[in-house]
């Protein structure tokens, strides 16, 4: 088809030319003398990004789910003892990376298109009168449903309840995007991939440690190999990885930190809540609901969109697909069929969304959900309008 894709799915995001550019560029060594010059501008502006002024980031070529290792084979000893709380696909995958690293999980569960419920972390804890639990594990956007956790009522909670676990936290859709106040959080482990906010394809995973978090790296008894976060300091410190770095994405990543520290990331975080005003009000039209619950918890970065009863999601996302070329995320695990997913995060823009708005309504439409076509592109526009 003539003219550009629709990459309209939560991650990858797509890859603005200025990136593009940055990225191609002849390999060089990473072992000289001018390396690093590159480490220490990216290790140096990372924490800008959600606000860290304390402990460090760490850059490995990986994605987030193996920061979500990362994570806890430096924190968390063998065997050790985890709280989570289950409200989608992504906090039900951490957990099973924690099992399968032979982590013991207390889960708590909330219903899809909710988040979690600080008082029942608050409860949990506060029955751990031994301490035994190391960490708290929370994902602060549910890319699957498009909810959005309130991180620092977490962290009050974990505060309230006097205990000592460390907080992890999955920023994965919304860390360049979405406001994430690390330091004013008391977060001890954010984890991220380049893919979706940071606008570069896959292929980086980015752990950001508090100095708590940090202090626990180097008495931590887990056995690390790759991941493990003595050898990834030691190098950084000089400027360099303990192994080949994928230097393509470094550059991609050096030059996108300009690009969002330029705009500055509180306009990042309101950028895209314009947006998604815009994309809830043309969910509204329509008449659909959202996976979402309730307005107040609705993600800036994505919109989970629920078809009626009757209706199978995946029929509207092939439609879109092989007739519009728009590119509409799909629904996981529980909602699987019942939802598709507008991802409205890194390189968009109003006029971009209102294309792929128009994409979703005629797909809509051909698989027979009545809809009036026009009403949810129109409502978006009467959002974005600058004179409205
Ligand atoms: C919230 C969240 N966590 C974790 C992941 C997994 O990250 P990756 O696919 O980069 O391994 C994703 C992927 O979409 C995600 O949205």
């Amino acid at each position: 088809m003539a003219g550009r894709h629709f990459l309209q799915i939560p991650g990858p995001t797509p890859v603005p030319d200025r990136l593009l550019r940055a990225m191609h560029r002849a390999m060089e060594d990473h072992r000289s003398s001018a390396f690093p010059a590159l480490t220490r501008s990216i290790l140096s502006r990372l924490p800008q990004v959600v606000h860290q002024t304390k402990g460090e980031p760490f850059v490995f070529p990986a994605t987030g789910t193996a920061m979500w290792e990362a994570a806890l084979v430096n924190t968390v000893n063998p065997g050790g003892r985890l709280l989570a709380v289950r409200f989608g696909q992504f906090s039900h995958l951490f957990i099973q990376t924690a099992r399968a690293l032979g982590y013991q999980v207390d889960v708590l569960e909330e219903p899809w298109g909710e988040v979690a419920d600080p008082s029942r972390i608050e409860a949990a804890l506060a029955a751990d009168t031994a301490h035994e639990i190391q960490g708290v594990l929370l994902v602060h956007n549910e890319t699957a449903t498009g909810v959005t956790s309130d991180v620092a009522a977490v962290r009050a909670a974990i505060d309230r309840a006097k205990h000592p676990a460390l907080l992890l936290v999955d920023g994965v859709s919304s860390i360049a995007s979405l406001e994430f106040q690390f330091d004013a959080w008391g977060v001890d482990c954010a984890i991220t991939g380049t893919q979706k906010g940071f606008m570069l394809p896959a292929g980086l995973g980015i752990l950001y440690m508090s100095e708590k978090a940090l202090a626990r790296v180097d008495t931590c008894t887990m056995p690390r190999a790759y991941f493990d976060l003595r050898a990834m300091r030691a190098n950084n410190a000089q400027g360099f990885f303990p192994s080949t770095p994928a230097l393509s994405l470094l550059f991609g990543l050096d030059e996108a930190l300009t690009m969002l520290l330029d705009e500055g990331m509180a306009a990042v975080a309101e950028r895209h809540r314009f947006l998604a005003n815009g994309v809830r009000a043309a969910v509204n039209a329509w008449g659909l609901r959202q996976c979402a619950k309730r307005p107040e918890i609705a993600s800036n970065s994505l919109t989970a969109v629920m078809v009626p009863d009757g209706h199978d999601a995946r029929q509207v996302i092939e439609i879109a697909f092989t007739r519009y070329d728009i590119s509409l995320g799909s629904g996981l695990n529980e909602v699987a069929g019942k939802v598709f997913r507008i991802g409205h995060l890194g390189d968009t823009n109003s006029l971009t969304l209102a294309g792929a708005l128009s994409g979703v309504e005629m797909a809509l439409c051909d698989a027979g959900i009545p809809i009036m076509l026009g009403s949810g592109v129109g409502a978006a526009l009467q959002q974005w309008r600058v004179g409205a």
